[in-house]
């Protein structure tokens, strides 16, 4: 079975706090995704690989550790998923990213997809799934199934807000996948939002509401 890491250092617990606040701008809540992220993936490459790699400092020769290029690949699920990129970049900036669009059909809360791109060699990369909420699980479950049918086998998900019943769903559809969460909140409601939650992260992200 998958592993689920929830990744609650302070500084996470903080910024996640300004990011439910629904008094909370597009702007700050985009800063708050970006630093949320970056933390997070702290936690999310901390199995890296490294190699020895012979250095001088100024005072010795040492063997000290570089990574040792696995190559990764993030891939956010559209369009709240992009609010996560640019901070892992900042700490994996030779990453490739791939992209795939998926939306929520507001009646049946069934995950419809319409758009794909990924870097070429996806089947030797470790992908990084990224998207802020996960709920139902329909989309990051849907995204998955896209990335194994084009190849993928190596694959983290990594969601700031999730709930019991999208973890679970992941976790029995993917039990290859691990699963990274700043925090699993209550429940779902009616109307498959998170409760607490932060609302509707894509429109918070970009102020289309
Ligand atoms: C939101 C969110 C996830 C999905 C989670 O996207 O960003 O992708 O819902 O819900 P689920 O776990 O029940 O599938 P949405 O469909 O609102 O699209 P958007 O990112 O384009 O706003
Ligand atoms: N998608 C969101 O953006 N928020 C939720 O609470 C659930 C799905």
């Amino acid at each position: 079975m998958s592993r689920v890491i929830i990744t609650n250092h302070p500084l996470i617990q903080h910024k996640l706090t300004l990011l439910r606040d629904v008094n909370t701008g597009s702007k700050d809540f985009r800063a708050m995704a970006k630093e949320i992220a970056m933390l997070m993936a702290y936690e999310v490459t901390r199995d890296l690989p490294l190699e020895d790699f012979e250095i001088e400092t100024p005072v010795s020769k040492m063997t000290a550790k570089v990574l040792s290029g696995k190559k990764l690949a993030i891939i956010p699920i559209l369009r709240a998923g992009l609010g996560m990129v640019d901070g892992i970049l900042e700490l994996i900036p030779a990453a490739r990213v791939g992209h795939v669009g998926l939306y929520r059909d507001p009646e049946t809360l069934k995950p419809v997809e319409y758009y794909c791109k990924l870097p070429a060699d996806v089947e030797e990369r470790e992908l990084i799934v990224v998207d802020p909420m996960l709920a139902t699980g329909g989309s990051a479950i849907e995204a998955i199934n896209s990335l194994k049918k084009r190849g993928a086998s190596n694959i983290k998900l990594v969601n700031i807000v999730a709930c019991p019943e999208g973890v679970e769903a992941v976790r029995t559809a993917h039990p290859d996948v691990d699963i990274f969460v700043a925090s699993i909140d209550q429940k779902l409601n009616d109307h498959g939002y998170i409760v607490p939650g932060l609302g509707d992260a894509g429109d918070r992200l970009y102020g289309t509401k």
